[in-house]
C-alpha cells in the first residue's frame, strides 16, 4: 500500500498547531464505546477533535463495532464536516459577487470548489470502504483493491481542504476571512482524523493478510 508522502505530511504537521477543547458532554456515552474512541485516537494529530468528533456522532449508536466501523464513522464526521462547509462558502460567494468585493469573491470561490472536490472524494471513499467489508473475513486482492482506492481519495480530499485553506494567506485579513480558515482547517483535520483511523483498519488487515499468505 502506498504510503503518505512527505508532502502531505508536513500539511499535516502544519494544520494541528490548533489545540482543542473537549466537550464536556462526553460523559453521556457508553464507558465502553468511549474509551474505544479514545484510544483510537490515541496518536492521531488532533487527538481532542477527534475524540469530540467522533463522540457526538456516535451518541445514538450503543457500540463501535471493531476498526472498520470506526473508520466508516470518522469519514462520514469528514463528510458531513465538509458539506457544511461547502453550502457556507457558496452562499458566501453570492454575497461577495452582489457586493462587487471582486478580490474576496475570487478567493472564497476558489476555495468553495476545493471543498466540494473534497466533498465528492470523501463519499467516493466511503463507497468504497463500504465494499471492503462485503467480503467477510477473507481478504483478497479485490478487497486490497478497494482500500488503495479508499487511501486515495481520502488523500486527495485532504489535500484539496489544504489547498483551500493555504489559500488564506494574507497578513491582515478580515474576520470573516479569519472564520472561513477556521472552517477549511475542519475540514482538513477531521479528513486526517479519518486517515489516520483509516490506516490503522487498513493495517491490520495487511496484517491478517500476511499471516494468512505465512501459512504452509
Ligand atoms: C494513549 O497513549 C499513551 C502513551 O502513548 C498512553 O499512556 C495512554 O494510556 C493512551 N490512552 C488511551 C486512552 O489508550
Ligand atoms: C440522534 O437522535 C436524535 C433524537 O432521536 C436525533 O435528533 C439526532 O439527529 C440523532 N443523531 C444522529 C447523529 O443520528
Ligand atoms: C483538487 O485536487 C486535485 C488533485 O490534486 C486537482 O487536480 C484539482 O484541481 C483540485 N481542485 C481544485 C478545485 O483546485
Amino acid at each position: 500500500m502506498a504510503q503518505l508522502n512527505l508532502t502531505l505530511l508536513v500539511i499535516f504537521l502544519s494544520l494541528f498547531v490548533s489545540s482543542v477543547l473537549v466537550n464536556p458532554s462526553l460523559a453521556k456515552h457508553n464507558p465502553k464505546t468511549l474509551s474505544y474512541i479514545e484510544s483510537s485516537c490515541n496518536g492521531t494529530l488532533c487527538r481532542d477533535l477527534c475524540i469530540r468528533c467522533l463522540a457526538k456522532y456516535v451518541k445514538n449508536y450503543s457500540t463501535i463495532d471493531g476498526p472498520h466501523h470506526l473508520a466508516q464513522v470518522a469519514l462520514s464526521v469528514s463528510l458531513s464536516r465538509a458539506l457544511h462547509t461547502r453550502g457556507y462558502l457558496m452562499k458566501l460567494a453570492k454575497e461577495l459577487k452582489t457586493i462587487k468585493n471582486k478580490r474576496d469573491y475570487l478567493t472564497v470561490k476558489d476555495c468553495a470548489n476545493q471543498i466540494s472536490d473534497s466533498v465528492d472524494q470523501l463519499s467516493q471513499a466511503i463507497k468504497e470502504l463500504s465494499r471492503c467489508s462485503q467480503h467477510g473475513s477473507t481478504i483478497n486482492d479485490d478487497m486490497l483493491w478497494h482500500i488503495s482506492n479508499v487511501e486515495t481519495w481520502v488523500s486527495t480530499a485532504l489535500t484539496n481542504a489544504s489547498s483551500c485553506v493555504y489559500s488564506f494567506t494574507g497578513v491582515r485579513m478580515s474576520k470573516r476571512m479569519t472564520a472561513i480558515k477556521v472552517k477549511a482547517q475542519n475540514v482538513a483535520e477531521v479528513t486526517s482524523n479519518a486517515l489516520a483511523l483509516f490506516h490503522r483498519y487498513a493495517l491490520r488487515l495487511q496484517q491478517a493478510t500476511a499471516r494468512t499468505t505465512q501459512k504452509p
